[in-house]
């Protein structure tokens, strides 16, 4: 130590150069109490603490043996002071490491200056050989600590105070396992709050009406789907996480749409995009709303994109209706008062050739001119009339009566009218509702009706008419802006010809709309039919598709005569008695699929909704549960109703089969040959309880 000290410790340039140093010095000033003895205990130095601990000097104690200098107190039987550091020596020097010592109760003489006798210390001794060249020990440091402070003041309480420490140690670990216990459930708590938090915006984020997704901002890969989506697109969401537009949609759509996402990631702003057309999985085009938005990471890169989008496919519908009836009705004024005026033309033109063939009367050439004259005013007369009729602004005769007998008693002349390689049949309902209306503008409708089908159908074909009780209930009267919900008298009219385009049907109650080649047509017959049906309270639906043929049905408020007729009674027993089974629901129509599931729920059944044939088929092939196929007739996507229940039959013959359409049930019947008594049919719109009944008269039948 003292050579370390000597060679590096104050080197300040070299070994001549180094300043000498007292050791002695150092050593007697140092702090700590320091005694040093030889092999025999003979006390060799003191540091000046350790005299002044000791209550010694030292001049009085070097050169004199330890335990001479500091013997036992003889007034103290128990003392174990000398005992305790002669062992401790005796180690040191037989083993020649450090030895430390347990507090030792050591008293010191009180020099007689001070009183004599004994003062009671404490000592934490620790004794360390010094080695000579040969490795025996030639000094040993005698190092104490002075611990009666901490021992003295309260002797006999040493261990007391230990014990008291411990305890205080024991306290502070039992408050900081308390706070620990407290922090773990704090963030215990914390983090459930948080999965609750989490949890309920996944809930929300799950449930919101319509599409949420999101798309990572490098990959533009999907990563987040919601049910909407699912619902919107068709496609589950494992089928879709993880995957690009590329892996939906042809190449150039793709492009275009990732070039979109693309510039709202770079331009931070939101994009609204307030109607676009898309195709969803089973090929039904939908109208969707979109808002598209970069959502950023704490740096302000963006990390993905959000995208909300809403199915306004039926909003869309409604306000297309509603456009659709506005225009109508504007034409409808136009056409009223442009008829108006015509009609007293008319009135003036005919009633003069009246008086001039009267006067011509003999006059051959003459008499023929002004009666050709008079029948092309006759006839201008008849379109006025129609005219007027789409104008709402024909004088109206109502009766009460039953469209069966309107029906029944037009048969011969409709036979007469429409040409022979026409079939006709008419088909009444039981009990049919009376109504109240024009009934010679309803025979004129129901002509106008059989000549379109007529004109339809130039190679030949079925005139269907029929009558049914109807309710428009109020999920109909939401889809069709126009009708009230209630009771209503129907009639179909229904053919197996050429069918109409969508956008046919869109027009074909505008006035002078025709497809007919010029002069063929006025496009002027259901102009009149829907003006008629309208002034009269009622409702008009033409259904048709291309190729299919096509159905007109006329609604006419019905005239309750019964206050609870016995069919309104056990139609309500009817819906009210619980039900079973599970329903395979086939429809692509969203609205009508919605309200179908919907009545089936209500009514007890277990419903899967699939929205075509094939989508019907992977479920049963994937051992989905059915007991009954609940299918729509005819479905864009390739298969039609009646494919899917051959197929359904022959590999489930135990599934029973109801099909649903809106052409009249004849129609279906009649147009398709493989239908037979397996397959069973109910027409739309159909009320909760005919459904009810229908499904149950198949489930019962084993
Ligand atoms: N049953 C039907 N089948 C197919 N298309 C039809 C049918 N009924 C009407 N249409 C279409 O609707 C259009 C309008 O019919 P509308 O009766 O108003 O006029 P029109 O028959 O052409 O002429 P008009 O009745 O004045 O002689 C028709 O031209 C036709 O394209
Ligand atoms: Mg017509």
């Amino acid at each position: 130590m003292a050579d370390s000290l000597n060679a590096d410790g104050l080197n300040t340039g070299g070994a001549e150069t180094a300043p000498s140093v007292d050791y002695r010095a150092l050593f007697e000033n140092a702090p700590g109490l320091h005694l040093v003895i030889d092999r025999h205990f003979t006390i060799v130095a003191a540091s000046d603490a350790y005299l002044s601990a000791t209550m010694t000097v030292r001049r009085a104690i070097v050169g004199r043996h330890l335990f001479d200098v500091f013997p036992d107190d003889p007034a103290d039987p128990a003392a174990t002071g000398v005992g305790n550091l002669r062992a401790s020596l005796e180690r040191v020097l037989k083993f020649r490491q450090p030895d430390p010592m347990a507090v030792q109760r050591y008293s010191i003489r009180r020099p007689d200056s001070e009183g004599g006798g004994f003062e009671e210390r404490y000592w934490s001794p620790l004794n360390l050989p010094i080695l000579d060249a040969g490795g025996e020990v030639r000094w040993i440091i005698h190092r104490v600590e002075d611990v009666t402070q901490l021992v003295g003041q309260q002797p006999v309480d040493a261990f007391q105070q230990l014990t008291n420490e411990q305890q205080a140690i024991i306290d502070r670990l039992r408050s900081i396992n308390r706070s620990l216990d407290r922090e773990i459930l704090d963030r215990k708590a914390a983090q459930q709050e948080l999965s609750q938090a989490r949890q309920f915006l996944n809930l929300v984020i799950e449930n919101i009406p319509g599409m949420v997704y999101a798309k990572d901002a490098t990959t533009l890969r999907f990563i987040l789907m919601n049910k909407g989506g699912e619902q919107i697109l068709g496609y589950s969401r494992e089928e879709m996480i993880g995957k690009t537009d590329y892996d939906f949609l042809p190449k150039v759509e793709a492009d275009a749409y990732t070039r979109r996402d693309l510039e709202v990631l770079a331009s931070g702003e939101l994009l609204v995009i307030p109607e676009e057309e898309i195709v969803n999985r089973a090929g039904e085009k939908r109208f969707i709303e979109t808002k598209k938005m970069a959502v950023y990471d704490p740096r302000g890169r963006p990390e993905f994109l959000l995208c909300l989008s809403e199915d306004i496919s039926a909003r869309r519908d409604l306000e297309q209706q509603l456009r659709q009836s506005q225009r109508l009705d504007a034409i409808g004024r136009l056409t009223g008062g442009m008829a108006h005026d015509f009609n007293n033309l008319l009135g003036v033109i005919t009633a003069n050739l009246d008086f001039l063939i009267e006067k011509v009367e003999g006059d051959e050439e003459a008499t023929s001119f002004a009666q050709d004259a008079l029948d092309g005013a006759l006839r201008g007369h008849e379109l006025v009339k129609r005219m007027l009729a789409f104008g709402r602004q024909q004088p109206l005769q109502p009766e009460v009566f039953s469209l069966n007998d309107a029906v029944t008693g037009m048969k011969g002349l409709l036979r007469r009218t429409i040409r022979e390689d026409i079939e006709m049949s008419v088909i009444p309902a039981v009990r049919l509702s009376p109504v109240v209306a024009d009934k010679s503008q309803l025979e004129n409708a129901i002509l106008n009706l059989a000549i379109n089908s007529a004109h339809a159908m130039p190679n030949g074909g079925k005139l269907i008419l029929e009558t049914e009780n109807v309710r428009l209930d109020d999920d109909y009267a939401a889809q069709n802006l126009d009708v009230r919900p209630g009771d209503y008298a129907m009639l179909a009219v229904s053919d197996t010809g050429a069918g109409m385009a969508p956008e046919v049907i869109d027009r074909a109650f505008e006035p002078f709309f025709t497809t007919k080649p010029v002069g063929a047509g006025s496009g002027l017959g259901l102009s009149m039919v829907y003006g008629f049906v309208k002034q009269s309270g009622g409702h008009i639906k033409i259904y048709s598709e291309l190729g299919h043929g096509t159905t007109i049905r006329l609604y006419l408020p019905a005239v309750m005569q019964d206050a609870a007729p016995a069919d309104a009674v056990s139609a309500a027993l009817e819906e009210r008695r619980p039900a079973t089974g599970t329903v395979l629901v086939v429809e692509d129509e969203e609205n009508l699929r919605r309200a179908a599931c919907k009545m089936l729920k209500s009514l007890g059944y277990t419903v899967f909704e699939t929205a075509s044939g094939p989508e019907a088929l992977t479920y049963l092939r994937s051992g989905g549960r059915a007991d009954l196929l609940f299918s729509d007739v005819v479905m864009p996507g390739g298969m039609t109703g009646l494919e899917l229940a051959d197929i359904v039959r022959g590999t489930w013959p135990r599934l029973k089969i109801l099909l649903t359409s809106g052409y009249s049930e004849v129609l279906v019947r009649e147009s398709s040959e493989r239908l037979d008594d397996g397959i069973h049919l109910i027409g739309k719109p159909y009320r909760k309880h005919e459904l009810a009944t229908k499904i149950r008269e198949l489930l019962e039948a084993g």
